[in-house]
């Protein structure tokens, strides 16, 4: 059936994703993608669908509560995919309020929004990051307790809990899903995968973190997309669903089999100091959206990471414009003076 559908911070990583997703697999569904345009969200990554009348990009912010309503008045969406956020770890622990707001105020303002309107289904995308770390054995469930560690994850465990209460206390159709570490085309230079590839294509120093043996799980960024549209079309109202790669790796590891893949030699690797709180290790069961919604991850690391490389290769110009202005004095405060 023909749907609308909003997707707030469409135009970051994983949300143009979704959007290129859905417009190939969805083709009659009116997407209304709902964004700010902070320094992650890039109009360039839909330029694809700059002709698309389905495809309607509307310039806001989700703690403006007129904004948003206005935007629920005018379009009548009956689904909600909700990515818009303050995304970043190390930026959260440079400064947290931007992450409170956003993360914390602005997901009530579209949970209010979103019941006034009687959506049918409100999909919030968590982070496995609210269960806080792991030692060298075990995985996060769904019942795992919240136990963030990390600005960023408090703020993502704050948003969580006010979903849940939307459920609680308002009956609203809600699903929460929580996922590992994505990866793939599109992802903003500041994180591990993609600094480490236009670090490396640039010759410069690759920083890793403590002794590089914090591990995370690693999933390409399609089948986080593919899992999301999954639950919002057959999960059960109320429930949270894990989503992860089962590809669990040291960040070293990460490192060195990107520059095996760019050709170049590890004498570019710099171990630098720690960052504050560094949670050890992620890793997922997501055997309940197996078992229950029969989602599995259909790529390998080994078959996704060359992808990746390869779209960074073919995409210079995008990184090299991210990578000017704004971003010059965000590595300078982040990476200054580390080593
Ligand atoms: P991103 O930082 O690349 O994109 C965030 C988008 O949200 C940007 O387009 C930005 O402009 C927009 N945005 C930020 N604040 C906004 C506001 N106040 N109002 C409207 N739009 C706003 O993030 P991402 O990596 O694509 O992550 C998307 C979601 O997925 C986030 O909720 C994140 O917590 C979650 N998540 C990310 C990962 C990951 O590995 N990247 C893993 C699990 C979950
Ligand atoms: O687990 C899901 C989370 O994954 C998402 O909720 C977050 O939005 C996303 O940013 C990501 O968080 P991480 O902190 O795990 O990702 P990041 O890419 O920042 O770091 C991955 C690992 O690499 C982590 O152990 C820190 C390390 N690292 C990171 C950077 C940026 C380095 O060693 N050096 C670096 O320069």
């Amino acid at each position: 059936m023909s749907q609308t559908i909003l997707v707030t911070g469409g135009a970051g990583f994983i949300g143009s994703n979704f959007v290129h997703l859905l417009r190939r697999v969805r083709p009659d569904w009116t997407i209304v993608n709902f964004d700010a345009l902070t320094y992650a969200g890039n109009l360039e990554n839909l330029r694809a669908l700059e002709r698309d009348s389905r495809h309607l990009f509307v310039r806001g912010d989700i703690t403006d509560a007129a904004a948003v309503q206005a935007c629920f008045e005018q379009h009548r969406p009956q689904l909600v995919v909700h990515f818009a956020a303050e995304s970043h770890v190390d930026r959260s622990i440079l400064g947290a309020s931007a992450f409170v707001n956003t993360n914390v105020l602005g997901t009530q303002v579209l949970l209010d929004a979103s019941r006034a309107a009687k959506v049918e289904r409100f999909l919030h995308v968590s982070t496995d990051e609210v269960y806080g770390s792991l030692g060298a054995t075990g995985l996060f469930t769904e019942e795992t307790p919240l136990s963030a560690n990390s600005p960023y994850s408090a703020s993502k465990a704050g948003s969580d809990l006010l979903v849940r209460a939307a459920f609680h206390t308002h009956h609203m159709p809600v699903l929460t899903t929580r996922c590992s570490n994505n990866y793939g085309p599109y992802q903003f230079p500041e994180k591990l995968i993609p600094l480490m590839i236009t670090n490396a294509l640039e010759g410069k120093k690759l920083p890793v973190y403590g002794d590089g043996m914090n591990v995370r799980d690693w999933l390409y960024v399609e089948d986080h997309c593919t899992a999301i549209l999954r639950v919002l079309e057959a999960g059960a109202p109320g429930e949270v669903y894990n989503i992860g790669g089962n590809n669990e790796m040291p960040n070293i590891e990460i490192v060195r089999r990107v520059l095996r893949e760019i050709g170049k030699g590890e004498s570019l690797i710099e171990y630098v100091k720690d960052r504050p709180g560094h949670d050890r290790r992620y890793a997922i069961d997501a055997s309940k959206i197996e078992r229950e919604l029969g989602w599995r991850p259909q790529w390998t690391f080994e078959q996704a990471l060359p992808l990746t490389v390869k779209w960074y290769l073919a995409n210079r110009d995008w990184w090299q414009r991210v990578k000017s202005g704004a971003y010059q004095e965000y590595y300078r405060q982040q990476y200054q003076g580390r080593g």
